[in-house]
């Protein structure tokens, strides 16, 4: 498969909500299923930590989790591989199915978020 910008609708398109953050935690990539299970419009969260997405009670350790992460964890991410709560805009809580992958870009790590809703 040689490309013809076809990865990009691919994935702006798909069913599951795509979360993409860069080495330093900004979000990269907010796709339309991602605006619908968060609330939230992609210029909203492009550019700024993914702990804007993460639910309050979690906001305060979750970076640590990934930092761990970053020094040493696995290429798939087991931990993240299940359901977890996640809260919208609104403040409202639906049950999710996450599935992160990392991708390694020349040395940087970035992080693939798959979530869907799983209620
Ligand atoms: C780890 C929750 C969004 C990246 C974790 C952990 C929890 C969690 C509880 C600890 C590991 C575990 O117990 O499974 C959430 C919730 C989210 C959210 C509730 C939003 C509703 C994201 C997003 C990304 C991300 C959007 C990146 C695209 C990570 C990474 C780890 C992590 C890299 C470290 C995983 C590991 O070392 O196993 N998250 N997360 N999280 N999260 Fe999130």
């Amino acid at each position: 498969y040689t490309g013809d910008n076809i990865l990009f609708p691919a994935l702006e398109q798909s069913m599951m909500a795509v979360v993409l953050i860069n080495e330093k935690d900004e979000v990269l990539f907010f796709n339309r299923s991602a605006e619908k299970l968060w609330g939230y419009q992609r210029q909203e969260v492009l550019g700024k930590d993914v702990s804007g997405l993460v639910p309050s009670y979690l906001k305060g350790i979750h970076s640590g989790f990934i930092s761990h992460n970053r020094e040493g964890g696995e290429a798939r991410v087991e931990g993240m591989s299940r359901e977890l709560l996640l809260e919208r805009k609104d403040g409202s809580t639906v049950w999710t199915r996450f599935s992160l992958s990392k991708v390694d870009v020349g040395g940087r790590l970035h992080y693939l978020a798959l979530v869907r809703d799983a209620s």
